[in-house]
């Protein structure tokens, strides 16, 4: 692969803080900074002291013209020194990475100056990693990585072959070129949200019956939650106004939990006028209990009230938001549908005035709680097809449609 080829003046100006611990193919970084910088990007080298049993702080400084962090306090000038290593990535690329060092991360463990920054750092993150077969395939290790990605971090797999310890399997380091490849990938699609604020609401509402029972709809929050890591990745300032889930968002998203609809409609009205794109993928539930009681209801003594609960319609968000919509805002909403996606996303549009609409088919084990979804975007002049994919990917795909329309 010819890296120069990929050289764009976007990238000039970006600096990839480059993470090195103890593994044998530590010396292939060198080759990672040399790939890096030939594409015009500025690298900075943070590493373990484990991995200057392998590679010298020297060779990088050479090749970087950077001074080297290797220990929490050897920088006498820059006393809090993962901090402004922290801030100054646009992305923190860690290559190799062994499992003790994603596994630290993984856990918030931040006891040398690559934890430390990786800890503070709100860059996106990517992870190389190199190990034995044995420790790749640990569980231990496979739950740190799961743990990780659904936190937004990318990895570049490792590729099978002879290990240096001997061992035939997965763990070695992927192709430089390939790790190359990945991170001006990363770095690119980082630029085109650069300076624009998203905000996102996402997953259910929980309408409060009495202190223990409500009335919320199916959600996992895994759609709104996917669309915030990739406008995060994209360069945006993110905020997620969420009702319960179990996934989390990834580092340097602001989330802001919310329990019913009324409370959803004021976090999203504080963040609305600031918006450049509103995206709408929470399930707002309909209705609510016109009374919610503050001590439990009994069956015995209040069994009538929890047979007909009289409900009343909460605000559609959406809706209430879309019609403050200024000149330059673009407004996304969603349509989960059981029948007629396309004809009810289109009415969803119209009546909701949102700039483009997402629909898909829901139930029966469609759609909710999934990692890929099947979508239909509907816009006034245009619908388009979206084949099943992973919802990391249609992020993307709604994203660069809702750049379009800005
Ligand atoms: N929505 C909202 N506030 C509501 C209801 C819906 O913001 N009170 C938003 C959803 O987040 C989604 C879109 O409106 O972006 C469509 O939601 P959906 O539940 O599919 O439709 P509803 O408007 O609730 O209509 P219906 O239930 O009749 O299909």
């Amino acid at each position: 692969m010819n890296v120069s080829a990929n050289i764009s003046t976007s990238l000039a100006a970006k600096t990839v803080l480059l993470g090195v611990t103890g593994c044998v193919a530590a010396y292939k970084s060198a080759e990672i900074v040399r790939g890096l910088q030939k594409a015009g990007v500025r690298v900075k080298v943070v590493m373990t002291e484990h991995a200057g049993e392998f590679i010298g702080a020297t060779t990088f400084r050479a090749l970087t013209r950077e001074p080297v962090a290797m220990r929490l306090f050897d920088e006498p000038g820059d006393a809090i020194h993962h901090i402004s290593l922290a801030k100054e990535a646009d992305l923190f690329l860690i290559a190799p990475c062994t499992a003790n060092v994603m596994a630290k991360i993984a856990w918030g463990i931040a006891d040398d100056i690559l934890t430390t920054t990786a800890l503070a750092t709100t860059a996106p993150l990517l992870i190389a990693p190199a190990m034995n077969v044995g420790m790749y395939e640990n569980p231990a290790t496979v739950e740190n990585m799961k743990m990780l990605a659904d936190r937004g971090v990318q990895f570049i797999e490792a590729d099978e072959g002879y290990l240096a310890c001997g061992d035939v399997g997965k763990g070695r380091l992927a192709e430089v070129d390939v790790i190359v490849a990945r991170t001006l990938e990363a770095l690119e699609v980082t630029c085109d949200l650069a300076g624009k604020r998203v905000m996102i609401t996402a997953g259910p509402t929980v309408e409060a019956i009495d202190p223990v029972r409500c009335i919320t709809n199916h959600s996992s929050g895994k759609m709104g939650y996917a669309l915030a890591g990739a406008a995060l990745r994209r360069g945006a300032q993110v905020t997620i106004l969420s009702g319960p889930v179990s996934v989390s968002a990834a580092q340097g998203v602001t989330v802001v939990p919310v329990t019913s609809a009324s409370d959803m409609l004021e976090a999203a009205r504080a963040c609305f006028g600031e918006a450049d794109i509103a995206i709408f993928a929470a399930a707002v539930c309909d209705m609510r209990p016109v009374a919610s009681a503050t001590s439990k209801l009994k069956k015995e003594t209040a069994g009538e009230s929890l047979r007909t609960i009289e409900l009343v319609e909460n605000p559609d968000i959406l809706a209430t938001l879309a019609a403050e919509k200024q000149k330059g805002q673009v407004v996304v909403g969603f349509a989960a549908e059981t029948d007629e996606v396309l004809a009810n996303g289109k009415k969803k549009l119209a009546s909701k005035k949102a700039d483009l609409i997402v629909a898909n088919h829901v139930g029966n084990g469609i759609g909710f709680g999934q990692d890929a979804n099947k979508a239909w975007l509907i816009k006034a002049n245009e619908v388009i097809d979206v084949p099943e994919m992973p919802k990391d990917d249609l992020a993307d795909i709604i994203l660069n449609h809702a750049l379009e329309l800005l």
